[in-house]
């Protein structure tokens, strides 16, 4: 297939309602994403990095249909996208996202089996009679035990729960996989897991990821390319080993530095 899997353009979203007179000295306020433009190739694993705040989540739930942007565009396959209420269901189904609190993102009440047969439900991809075998084969994909099927997420690990938030997010089959600090609640031994499990996948199903941390070292375990995000733009977009080894912008530069001297104090 040719041209990008997905586009964005110009994107602007501002959260700041009312206009008023700015006091002198007063910087006016700032719009939390500002004019981002980036593009994701088919099975690539694009990472968005930068501090807390940068407007990194932003630009996830835009790319998913869970936030309104007032100017730019955003295509997929070429096709223009909305938010999720005005999406096709074909549309919805492509593209996916993995939340960073697997605990908070999975119903404490439902059992695994009942968390994947909801999405089931509300997309019928799967018929009820396939279902058994569609969530073992789904559980296998990622890793966990058919007997998780009957467990509740408190009966999980941490690891275990973004296991089952991966599968959910897998189970309408997505091009796209969006996961904004996937890993970021996890100890590193699980973090790795988590990444291995992630490249896996991508290889095996043929994904795309755009995967958003404000850890660069976990982006340089998984990244093909980088946007470097500060303040709402994006200050630098290269290839991860660009980025790494050659960085152009001063600010990826502090980026790597403040991560360098996190890894030494770790020792
Ligand atoms: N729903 C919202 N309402 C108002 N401001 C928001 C909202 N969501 C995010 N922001 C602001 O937008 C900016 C970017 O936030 P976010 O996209 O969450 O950044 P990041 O994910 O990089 O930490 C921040 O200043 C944040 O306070
Ligand atoms: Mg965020």
């Amino acid at each position: 297939m040719t041209g990008p899997l997905l586009e964005v353009d110009g994107l602007v979203v501002d959260f700041s309602r009312r206009r008023r007179r700015l006091r002198p000295g007063e910087e006016p306020p700032r719009k939390a994403v500002d004019g981002v433009s980036l593009s994701l190739r088919h099975n690539e694993t694009l990472a968005i990095v930068g501090e807390s705040g940068s407007g990194k989540t932003t630009v996830a739930r835009s790319v998913v249909g869970l936030q309104k942007f007032g100017a730019g565009s955003i295509r997929f396959h070429g096709t223009e996208l909305r938010t999720v209420s005005r999406r096709p269901a074909a549309l919805k189904r492509e593209i996916q996202m993995v939340f960073q609190d697997p605990r908070s993102s999975l119903n404490p009440r439902m059992t695994v089996r009942a968390i994947i047969n909801e999405v089931w439900r509300t997309h019928p991809a799967i018929a009820p009679r396939d279902r058994a075998t569609a969530l073992a084969e789904l559980l296998d994909d990622v890793g966990l035990d058919p007997s998780v099927a009957d467990r509740r997420p408190a009966a999980l690990s941490g690891g275990q729960c973004q296991r089952v938030s991966i599968a959910r997010a897998l189970a309408l089959k997505p091009t796209l996989l969006v996961c904004d600090e996937a890993v970021s609640a996890l100890d590193v031994s699980v973090q790795a897991q988590i990444l291995r499990l992630l490249v896996d996948l991508k290889e095996e199903h043929g994904l795309s990821l755009l995967f958003i941390s404000h850890d660069l070292g976990v982006v340089r375990q998984i990244a093909d390319r980088v946007a470097v995000m500060r303040r709402g733009e994006i200050v630098e977009f290269d290839d991860a080993e660009q980025i790494f080894v050659h960085p152009a912008h001063e600010y990826t530069r502090q980026l790597l530095d403040a991560a360098l001297d996190l890894a030494g104090a770790d020792d």
